[in-house]
């Protein structure tokens, strides 16, 4: 008999890969990753290009099938669900390419996700309280398309906030940032694991993985090449060597 799903919750694992393969056209993006992540935590993934960060990513969204492995989510293998599915059982994504309608005001953009799951009545308080996690009070009738850079990552995260996700996967959220976005996507992401959201961070600035201080996997010809610490991270010698010095 499967445990209830309480007890499920109540395991310190939220999320867990195991042996996930991925072919595209004779290239493996992923060979063999098993990835475990810790309820209520940051979990940063870091690797070189082409490391196969994104397509576990989108295999653990559901956006495509593996060709081997399964995923768990609170203990339950979701393999085999769709997106949607998956979203309605908690799990949310912000792509590495950003989703957000330009040509829309900022309530516009909101106001689609938040459609799926609020009454109409609650839908403007809904709104400005998920802008207000995202320092973007304030903005409901600017036009997306004249917001920076850095506010249109944040409207991207907030709309996948909108189904108040447990878990939050995040693909390079500070790409193009200024150093003051960047540190404000670093409280952004803190003050969302205050909230009780697990938070996993695709990122290549070393910067701000550093600041989030974080269990931290490594990524490799897709394998898990090393985890730890971002300390024990920093100071791995076979990390150091395929970054060729750029840690
Ligand atoms: N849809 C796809 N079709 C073919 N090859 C792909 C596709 N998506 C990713 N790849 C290949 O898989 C590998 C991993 O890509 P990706 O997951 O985007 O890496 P990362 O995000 O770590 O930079 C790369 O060699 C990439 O070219
Ligand atoms: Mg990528």
């Amino acid at each position: 008999m499967n445990a209830p799903a309480h007890q499920n919750d109540a395991s310190d694992v939220i999320l867990e890969a195991r042996g996930l393969v991925q072919v595209y056209g004779g290239i493996r993006a992923l060979d063999g990753l098993d990835l475990t992540i810790k309820r209520d935590a940051i979990h940063c993934i870091i690797g070189p290009n082409g490391a196969g960060k994104s397509t576990l990513f989108k295999m653990l969204m559901g956006v495509e099938r593996p060709t081997s492995g399964r995923v768990l989510f609170n203990g339950q293998d979701v393999t085999r669900l769709r997106t949607f599915a998956r979203a309605r059982l908690g799990m949310a994504i912000k792509f590495q390419a950003m989703q957000v309608f330009q040509e829309l005001t900022v309530y516009q953009n909101l106001f689609i996700p938040l459609r799926r799951n609020y009454r109409p009545r609650a839908i403007p308080d809904q709104a400005a309280q998920v802008l207000a996690q995202l320092h973007l009070e304030g903005t409901e009738s600017q036009l997306v398309g004249d917001l920076s850079h850095g506010q249109q990552q944040w409207l991207a995260i907030g709309m996948s906030l909108a189904a108040e996700p447990t878990l939050l996967l995040l693909d390079e959220p500070t790409a193009g940032m200024s150093p003051d976005e960047t540190d404000l996507t670093s409280e952004i992401v803190k003050s969302l694991q205050h909230k009780g959201v697990t938070v996993v961070v695709i990122e290549h600035d070393m910067a701000f993985i550093r600041g989030l201080n974080s269990p931290t996997s490594v990524l490799h010809y897709g394998r898990l090449f090393a985890h730890g610490s971002f300390a024990e991270i920093e100071q791995n010698e076979e990390v150091r060597r395929i970054y060729m010095g750029t840690l």
